[in-house]
């Protein structure tokens, strides 16, 4: 996915003068950089923050100058003046899950082109210290968050501060701007690839925590269910941490205490259906011959697994450039064409169903 285009600006802004045999970095001033282009250094700074207020011709002689003799903005400077730090923060609860780090690499490519940097945080799924990490990023004065919170609702913190926010994936319950996938959807296509492939037990293994994206999912997979004549009945709705281990006990308790109950499993994340896979295989179960199974994210062990997963893709690059535009725009004080934005999913059929 070749998402990375040229910088507007161009990184390397040292100008670099030959002397003594060795490389001397010189810094080239704005006020050097007004004069070689013929404008004030106000504009040199608004081109510099793609500001606006001033023609693609001037930005074009001022991007040219700055490149051919480098400049680097002394954005601690900048901010003191302009009260604008050029960071943005992220904050998602736990990187080390592949859906997640992909939404933090999308974002840190989308905003280096506009000359912002990211400041990364991981929760570790705990609110205490979500909380910290926000009070962290307003400390350091960044201009915009975006955030996958693990809260309710959200944190006080952020109702006292008029830094832009922009929620990404889960919604707390008073988020006025959000960018989620459709989870609806996604939860709707489980059930009816489960149905389709000749499930007529199928159990709901899902996040304990019913955050918005889960209470989504599940929606969708009792609404599958039930346009079928069927319904999910209270056992074969499980609940757990959203992990490998924890699905994987979870499942092989079910199957030790019941047998297998059930003739497919919906998991709310490719995690969680690992470890389903995993536990039903060391009981003796073969999948999908026994089992039926479909995960949610689609991270890339949903298709190096044995056998390869189906699986609900999110668009990860969707999700993360529709949040990085949005907050762009209410960094520039912007309208926004609207508050909550969906971004479509696809079911990616494999091996499992
Ligand atoms: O795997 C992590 C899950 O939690 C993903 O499905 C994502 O949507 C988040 O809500």
């Amino acid at each position: 996915m070749q998402l990375y285009t040229e910088c507007k600006i161009d990184v390397n802004l040292y100008a670099k003068e030959e002397s003594g045999g060795g490389m001397e970095e010189k810094k080239v001033s704005i006020v050097d950089v007004a004069k070689k282009s013929g404008v004030s250094t106000a504009t040199v700074s608004r081109v510099v923050n793609q500001l606006g207020g001033y023609s693609k011709e001037t930005e074009k002689k001022v991007l040219k100058t700055i490149k051919e003799y480098g400049f680097r903005p002394n954005v601690n400077a900048i901010g003191l003046r302009t009260k604008r730090s050029h960071c943005v923060g992220v904050i998602v609860p736990d990187i080390t899950n592949e859906f997640f780090a992909k939404i933090v690499r999308i974002l840190d490519i989308f905003f280096i082109k506009y000359n912002y940097s990211v400041l990364i945080c991981d929760s570790n799924e705990d609110p205490e210290l979500e909380a910290r990490h926000i009070q962290d990023m307003f400390d350091k004065n960044v201009d915009g968050l975006i955030y996958v919170s693990g809260m309710e609702s959200i944190s006080p913190i952020l109702k006292n501060h008029k830094v832009p926010v922009v929620f990404i994936d889960r919604s707390p319950k008073d988020a006025e701007v959000i960018v989620q996938s459709d989870n609806f959807q996604g939860g709707y296509l489980a059930a009816k690839e489960l149905l389709k492939a000749g499930c007529r037990k199928p159990l709901l293994l899902r996040d304990y925590r019913m955050a918005s994206t889960i209470q989504q999912r599940r929606r969708g997979f009792m609404e599958a269910l039930k346009e079928n004549g069927m319904e999910c009945q209270r056992d074969y709705e499980v609940a757990v941490m959203p992990d490998y281990m924890s699905a994987k006990e979870k499942i092989s308790e079910i199957l030790t205490e019941k047998g297998c109950c059930f003739d497919g499993i919906f998991t709310t994340n490719d995690m969680m259906a690992l470890g389903a896979m995993h536990a039903l295989a060391e009981a003796g179960y073969s999948v999908p011959q026994q089992v039926k199974l479909v995960g949610f994210d689609n991270v890339s062990l949903s298709e190096f697994c044995s056998p390869p997963m189906t699986t609900i893709a999110q668009n990860t690059e969707q999700l993360g450039i529709v949040a990085g535009k949005a907050l762009l725009k209410l960094i520039r004080k912007e309208d926004i064409e609207k508050k909550e934005y969906v971004v479509p999913v696809s079911i990616q059929v494999r091996s499992t169903t």
